[in-house]
């Protein structure tokens, strides 16, 4: 076995998932989307999911403020999308009109679902814990969707320190 840094050792685990999470943005009144690799499901009851938001992302201060979010698993198509959403930012941008998914009036949250998505659920941050430079937001899952059609991207090639190069992007498993 050989000792290494742990940068390295992030490195050999990718390629990872991704999930999208969707908050509101009250001032332009817009939905904003950011590609997430740190979610996980934390509690069958109640349904808990869990994402971890860098505390400089512009989604940080939305979920910060609004306390709710919808996330969802892209599908194959959503390809180039998640690729733009995770590399600008909503602070200058409104991703969802620079992007060609559609969306659906959510149940329970202001933030919006996302049309051939093969899941979505809607979240109420019920808990936030401060972790280094990220925040860990839980949410309370309130309604999940799923698209049968839809197939999700299972793997989104190597998302990398400093950032993800488009032509390192695999767009399938
Ligand atoms: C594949 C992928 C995975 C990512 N995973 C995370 C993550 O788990 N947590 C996070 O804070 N940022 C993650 N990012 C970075 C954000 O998506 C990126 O900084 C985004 O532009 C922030 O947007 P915002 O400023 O509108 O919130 C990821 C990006 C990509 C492309």
């Amino acid at each position: 076995m050989k000792e290494v840094s742990i940068s390295e050792v992030w490195r050999k685990k990718y390629p990872a998932r991704v999930v999208v999470a969707v908050s509101w943005d009250e001032k332009n009144k817009r939905a904003n989307l950011i590609p997430l690799e740190w979610f996980m499901q934390t509690s069958f009851a109640p349904p808990l999911v869990a994402i971890s938001v860098g505390v400089t992302r512009y989604s940080h201060t939305l979920l910060q403020k609004e306390r709710e979010f919808v996330v969802f698993f892209p599908s194959k198509k959503m390809g180039k999308e998640v690729y733009y959403w995770g590399t600008h930012s909503g602070k200058d941008v409104d991703k969802l009109k620079e992007s060609a998914v559609e969306t659906e009036k959510a149940k329970y949250v202001t933030p919006p679902l996302i049309k051939n998505a093969p899941i979505n659920l809607e979240c109420k941050v019920v808990d936030t814990l401060r972790t280094g430079d990220h925040t860990i937001f839980v949410g309370r899952i309130l309604a999940a969707y799923i698209e049968e059609e839809e197939e999700i991207i299972l793997n989104f090639g190597e998302y990398k320190f400093g950032g993800i190069k488009e032509k390192e992007i695999l767009f399938t498993p």
